[in-house]
């Protein structure tokens, strides 16, 4: 119907048609996409409905209602109050929460931690380090968004070494000036918010030695260039990326022994959470996928042959840290031919848990610079689903979730333990204070120092939400 409509208000007395034609199919192609998207989410989750029949019978029909991804918590509340009522009651309890509350404010414990939400600050880059050193721009941006009421934040990539470094304006953590500049951000975190901190460990591989992400991304520098490694010499882009060198079983103990280095600083910096990056083409990425990986030794070939190296890592730095938990950052698809499959993934998975991973951060893409993803709203959500149910492991999804409504839908139908949010917290550090406010959830912590705002916020949201009929 909506097609109809909107195909007779662009042909209605036009005097060129085939304008009006194409007019028309540039306003309705972005609607037939995304309902090919809520078909395919609809399609999947029937065809694997067997993945979900370990859920409690109010969390399976929930996860049915909402698996399109069309509809999600608060159109479920407009629809049957009652239903979500009940939904909300049975999540707090299960998580011995009182009261009930929107389930992005349900708390969540991982190995002694506990975090007062389920907002996290996804790893974002500031290409503002030198010599790998956090400063002033880092306090300052990571602590606005812990102020800001997430219950995790996490730190951008932080490089194992100088040659790990993606640009010359990466943070690092292989030294003792960069430990203690963490450890005033850490304590800073600690002492001015409820947020906890994960230091996000990587190494650049392949794609290092380029410029900073708003200059020219993933190219070279244009001088002050260092050597790169891979699991195997193909270049990142070809004919432009100097060919990385194929790494020696000798580089492989090495950046073992930088990781469990790096991990023991984080230790001793404060951190409450270490995440091991293993994903969007970097130094361990591209051992997992087939496209980067070429080895003719133990360390490539089959799925086990390609986990073999990032596993070896991973026992090391758990080994290093042994009581906090560890997330790993896996590229769930490379979106491209030839990739990681979906079976590999589940594989790559258990392993990575029989391993001591506590829990899984999936993420997608940017293993080649011919990927093609399909972008949408929280897009790479299903790869969380289908690790969390089908390997039984916490997962946090990321991707293109950015309003209070995603992150409800997807904890209460049991999608992933945790959202993910990046872009969205550039422009709002208190993302998850102004969330809390327009959902009334007066249980969310708030600075002192920010709380004459509290009452404001939520006395014009709610007017402006009168002014809109949305209450
Ligand atoms: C400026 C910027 C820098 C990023 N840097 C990192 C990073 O250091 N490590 C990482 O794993 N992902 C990084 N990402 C990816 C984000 O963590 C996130 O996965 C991605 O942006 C999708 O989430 P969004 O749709 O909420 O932005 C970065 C994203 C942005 C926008």
């Amino acid at each position: 119907m909506e097609d109809a409509i909107a195909l007779v208000a662009k042909t209605a007395g036009a005097a060129d048609v085939p304008a009006a034609l194409a007019a028309y199919q540039e306003e309705r192609s972005t609607e037939a996409l995304k309902l090919q998207s809520a078909a395919r989410n609809r399609m999947r989750w029937f065809e694997d409905v067997a993945r979900y029949t370990r859920l409690e019978p109010w969390q399976f029909t929930y996860s049915l209602l909402t698996g399109s991804q069309r509809i999600g918590h608060a159109n479920l509340k407009l629809r049957d109050p009652g239903f979500v009522a009940d939904v909300e009651a049975r999540l707090a309890a299960r998580h011995r929460a009182a009261p009930p509350r929107p389930p992005m404010f349900l708390p969540f414990e991982l190995r002694g931690m506990t975090l007062e939400n389920r907002i996290v600050v996804s790893p974002m880059a500031q290409y503002s380090a030198e010599e790998g050193v956090p400063n002033d721009w880092h306090l300052v941006h990571l602590g606005a968004r812990a102020t800001g009421g997430a219950g995790l934040v996490f730190t951008e990539m932080t490089c194992v070494s100088p040659e790990g470094r993606i640009s010359p304006g990466c943070t690092g953590l292989w030294n003792e000036a960069q430990r203690e500049a963490w450890r005033r951000i850490a304590g800073f975190v600690h002492g001015a918010s409820r947020a906890k901190l994960c230091l996000q460990l990587g190494h650049s591989g392949r794609k290092g030695s380029t410029q900073r992400g708003w200059e020219e991304e993933d190219r070279p520098l244009p001088a002050g260039n260092w050597p790169t490694m891979a699991p195997s010499p193909l270049p990142y882009l070809d004919g432009i990326s100097p060919p990385p060198r194929e790494m020696t079983r000798a580089d492989m103990d090495l950046v073992i022994a930088q990781f469990v280095a790096s991990a023991r600083y984080g230790l001793e910096a404060g951190f409450d959470m270490l995440e091991v990056h293993m994903a969007h083409g970097y130094l361990l990425a591209s051992f997992l996928s087939p496209l980067t990986n070429m080895r003719q030794d133990r360390y490539g070939g089959d799925i086990a042959g390609r986990l073999r190296f990032p596993l070896e890592l991973l026992a090391a730095v758990r080994a290093a840290w042994p009581d906090r938990p560890l997330s790993v950052r896996v590229s769930s698809s490379d979106w491209a031919p030839g990739g990681l499959t979906e079976d590999e993934l589940l594989a790559a998975a258990r392993a990575l848990k029989a391993e001591g991973a506590d829990l899984l951060d999936l993420s997608s893409g940017q293993t080649v610079p011919w990927q093609k993803p399909v972008y949408g709203r929280m897009w790479q959500t299903p790869f969380s689903d289908l690790v969390r149910n089908v390997v039984g492991i916490p997962t946090i999804a990321v991707g293109n979730i950015y309003e209070a409504d995603h992150a409800n839908t997807i904890v209460a139908a049991g999608r992933a333990d945790l959202c993910a949010l990046a872009r969205p917290h550039l422009a709002d550090p208190a993302w998850t204070l102004r969330a809390a406010a327009e959902q009334h959830w007066s249980g969310q912590w708030w600075p002192p120092q920010y709380r004459s705002a509290q009452r404001q916020l939520e006395r014009n949201l709610e007017r402006a939400a009168q002014m809109t009929g949305a209450v």
